[in-house]
C-alpha cells in the first residue's frame, strides 16, 4: 500500500495539469487472495513463461513487441443477495467449490459457469489472460467490489471472454456472477515497454515542433503549468491518442 502510494504520487505529481482524476480507487488482499464474493481468485492464472506468453506482445505487432495490454473494470457487488442464495448455488456460478477452491468436474460444471464462460480456445489454443483483480470497498457506504485487472497480449481475448460474460456464450447463456455484480467503469489501455518509451520521439505521438516542450517540463522550469496544459489540450475523444502510431490494425 505505502509503494503504491508513493508511486501514485509520484506519477500524478509528473503530470501535473495535463490529467484529471475520475475516480480513486484503492484495492487490498483479503484473505486467502478471495474476492469479496468469498471464492479465492487468480487461481488459474498462467505463470512463468506461460504467463510472459499470455502478457507480452510478439512478432504478430514487431512495433509494439514487448508491450501489452491492460482491460480494467471496477464491479460493484450486491453482497447481501449474493449472501441470500446457497454455496452449492454459488458455486455452480463461479465453477469452483468455495472453501476448498477445487474446479468443480467439467461434466458438473453449469453451462454458465464463469469459468466455463471466459476459457476461449482458438485453434485449438486455449487464449489465456493475466488476472491482478482487487477487492475494494467502504463498509460505511455498504459498498463492496472487485476491481478486475486482466492483461493480455491482445484485447481480442479479454474482450472475447467479456462477450462470452455478458452477452453469452450462445448469446442469453450469460454469466450469472451479472446477476450480482455490475461494472460500473471500464477501460483499456496500451501499455508500452521502456524500450518503446525511449525511442518514441514527439512527432510519432503528434507532437509538432513548436509545441515541443511536453507540460511536466515547462512545469519543472517553473512555467505556469496551465500555459503548458493551453498548449497540450487533452484528447478530446478521452483517447490517449497514439492511435495514429498503428501503422496497419492487428487481431488475433
Ligand atoms: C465481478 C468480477 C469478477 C469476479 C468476482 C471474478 C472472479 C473469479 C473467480 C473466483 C475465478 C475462479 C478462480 C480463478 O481461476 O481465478 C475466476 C476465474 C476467471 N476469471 Fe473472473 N471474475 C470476475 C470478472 C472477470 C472478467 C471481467 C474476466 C475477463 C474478461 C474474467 C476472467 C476470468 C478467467 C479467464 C478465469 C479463469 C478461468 C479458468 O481458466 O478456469 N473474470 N474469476
Amino acid at each position: 500500500m505505502d509503494l503504491c502510494f508513493e508511486l501514485a504520487s509520484q506519477i500524478m505529481s509528473r503530470l501535473g495539469t495535463a490529467v484529471t482524476t475520475i475516480d480513486e480507487v484503492h484495492g487490498f488482499k483479503y484473505f486467502d487472495d478471495r474476492d469479496l464474493l468469498g471464492f479465492v481468485d487468480g487461481t488459474e492464472n498462467p505463470t512463468d513463461h506461460d504467463a510472459v506468453n499470455a502478457t507480452t506482445i510478439g512478432q504478430e505487432d514487431p512495433a509494439f513487441a514487448g508491450g501489452s495490454y491492460v482491460i480494467t473494470q471496477k464491479y460493484l457487488h450486491d453482497v447481501k443477495r449474493w449472501n441470500s442464495i446457497s454455496i452449492p448455488e454459488q458455486e455452480n456460478i463461479i465453477g469452483r467449490h468455495k472453501l476448498s477452491d477445487i474446479e468443480q468436474q467439467d461434466s458438473a460444471k453449469a453451462p454458465y459457469a464463469h469459468n466455463v464462460l471466459t476459457t476461449i480456445i482458438e485453434d485449438g489454443e486455449q487464449l489465456e489472460i493475466v488476472r491482478d483483480n482487487m477487492p475494494f470497498g467502504e463498509i460505511g457506504k455498504g459498498e463492496f467490489g472487485t476491481y478486475f485487472i486482466g492483461y493480455a497480449r491482445s484485447p481480442h481475448r479479454i474482450e472475447q471472454m467479456l462477450e462470452n460474460m455478458f452477452v453469452g456464450r450462445p448469446p442469453g447463456n450469460y454469466d450469472r456472477l451479472l446477476d450480482f455484480s455490475r461494472a460500473a467503469t471500464g477501460s483499456l489501455f496500451f501499455l508500452p515497454s521502456a524500450t518503446f518509451l525511449d525511442d518514441v520521439s514527439p512527432e510519432d505521438i503528434g507532437i509538432t515542433p513548436s509545441s515541443e516542450e511536453a507540460p511536466v517540463d515547462a512545469e519543472r522550469r517553473g512555467a505556469d503549468p496551465s500555459d503548458a496544459a493551453r498548449r497540450h489540450p487533452p484528447v478530446s475523444d478521452g483517447s490517449l491518442g497514439i492511435g495514429s502510431l498503428k501503422k496497419k490494425a492487428n487481431h488475433e
